[in-house]
């Protein structure tokens, strides 16, 4: 039997294994495939990603060039752009984007291209896992098709299984190798050879019974985060009309040690999951003319945050004499989270271009994000050094990267307007600069500048 042989190959590692689409996703998976001492081929259709990964360079921040360089040294790791090189694989994993239309509907143009790339190449006895987070049905419906449309009876010829990725960039704890994988097959035959297949690199596997609940694990997690982000970030909306520190009753409400978790507000949601994920599964529901609330809310508040942030920072400026218009801005932290360099869907860049639109000049310092491209416009950072704080009118901390020197932000900067509640957390105490929250101020050191520079200030506009 097909499955019995394919089962052998697996289990002595002789089964060559390709990955379609090499990102922060399929790279580490390539990776953990090609450790665990399979033969991986790495297909991917940038050029870029390819070329780099060929010269031992790893494109991403959680993968170590050195894992990168031995592996491809040692002939273990190839990268192609050539999808033919799909024919000579036993297993495939496809992890290629899914993000959404300008109409936030699922763009799924390139799933259907790697499952028209890999229909051209498939042949019998190979396993195929979806693992791009898609609404529920997309295994079923885009690729078993493709591969009857070839003559492969699924479970018998060919093994389709979908399984989530859950990889959290940045996470120093929890990545590929110990975060467990859920899996769920078109068949029982599927899913136990994709079972197989990642048990030989991922410490946990849970198997479920269809591509369908899988695809359905994917997006409870990732609605969960963005319900209740939503949640505490309408909560910080509430605090601040109460004129309560939103930080401490979060602080003092994730004591409970049962039925409580913890989520914090700040300027909005960005990367390509949760800000996105949801809107997969709203999609679904429309069409089956079902209307998902909680997702619309969530996504309601959520976008509304960069707004919120820049009503703080122009009632800051306000009261120190100042309009928007005119006043010079430096963002700090530009990239969605912090201490990584990923910038799909940012809020900061929301927040910028409102900033901009009332006509403040916006610089920003990143140092995970030397430059980015939006647009067609290309924007490089700005050193961080005590004389460029003391010009800006305004300080905004949209992403709070570790490797940030808050004390000098607030021993320089005059206003510091903080979303992620930085500088509290840093136990940093303000000096010269006053420091608005999403919900508050903190108190200055004693002696500080603080209200008597703003005395001042006022003093010169009269
Ligand atoms: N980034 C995350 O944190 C994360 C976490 C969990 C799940 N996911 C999901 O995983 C999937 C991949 O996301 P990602 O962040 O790795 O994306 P990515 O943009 O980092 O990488 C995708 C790669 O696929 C390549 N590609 C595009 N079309 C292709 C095609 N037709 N054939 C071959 N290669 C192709 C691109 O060149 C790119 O290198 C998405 O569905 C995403 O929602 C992402």
């Amino acid at each position: 039997m097909l499955k019995d042989v394919l089962l052998g190959r697996i289990r002595d590692r002789t089964a060559k294994v390709g990955v379609v689409g090499l990102g922060y996703v399929g790279l580490p998976l390539a990776v953990e495939f090609a450790k665990a001492g399979f033969h991986v081929v790495g297909y991917d259709v940038s050029e870029r990603v390819v070329g780099a990964l060929r010269a031992g360079r790893s494109h991403i921040r959680d993968v170590a060039a050195a894992d990168v360089a031995t592996l491809v040294r040692a002939g273990t790791l190839e990268a192609t752009t050539d999808e033919r090189r799909l024919a000579g694989v036993d297993a495939i994993s496809i992890a290629v984007p899914t993000p959404l239309s300008k109409t936030r509907d699922p763009d799924m143009s390139y799933v259907l291209s790697a499952a028209d790339a890999i229909k051209r190449n498939a042949h019998a006895g190979m396993l195929i896992v979806l693992e791009s987070t898609t609404y529920p049905g997309t295994t079923r419906e885009i690729m078993q098709p493709r591969m009857e449309e070839i003559g492969l009876t699924v479970g018998e010829d060919v093994f389709l299984a979908f399984s989530p990725e859950r990889v959290d960039p940045g996470n120093p704890v929890y990545h590929t190798k110990n975060t467990p994988k859920v899996i769920g097959g078109i068949t029982p035959a599927c899913v136990e050879l994709a079972t197989v297949l990642y048990e030989s690199s991922i410490e946990q596997v849970v198997p479920v019974s269809s591509p369908e609940a899988a695809e359905m694990v994917k997006l409870l997690e990732n609605t969960f985060r963005a319900v209740n982000i939503g949640l505490v970030n309408e909560v910080a909306i509430i605090c601040d009309r109460l004129g309560v520190d939103v930080f401490e009753v979060i602080n003092a409400a994730a004591t409970k040690p049962f039925g409580f978790m913890k989520f914090t507000p700040g300027p909005g949601i960005g990367g390509h999951c949760i800000p996105l994920d949801p809107h997969y599964l709203a999609w679904k529901m429309r069409t089956l003319n079902y209307k998902t609330r909680f997702i619309d809310l969530a996504s309601e508040i959520n976008s509304q945050m960069p707004d919120f942030v820049v009503s703080k920072v122009a009632k800051a400026l306000n009261d120190d004499v100042k309009p928007v218009k005119g006043s010079h801005v430096l963002v700090i932290g530009i990239a969605y989270k912090k201490n990584i360099d990923d910038m799909r869907e940012s809020p900061a860049l929301d927040v910028m271009r409102l900033l901009e639109e009332r006509g403040a000049t916006v610089e920003y310092h990143d140092p995970f994000v030397p430059v980015y491209r939006e647009d067609g416009h290309e924007r490089r950072a700005v050193d961080l050094a005590p004389e460029r704080l003391r010009r800006a009118d305004a300080v905004v901390i949209v992403t709070d990267h570790d490797d940030i020197d808050y004390q000098m932000i607030v021993d320089n900067a005059a206003l510091v307007v903080d979303a992620r509640n930085a500088i509290p957390s840093k136990k940093c105490r303000p000096s010269r600069a006053r420091v608005v929250t999403l919900t508050g101020e903190v108190p200055p050191a004693a002696g500080a500048r603080g209200a008597v520079g703003r005395a001042e200030l006022e003093a010169a506009a009269r």
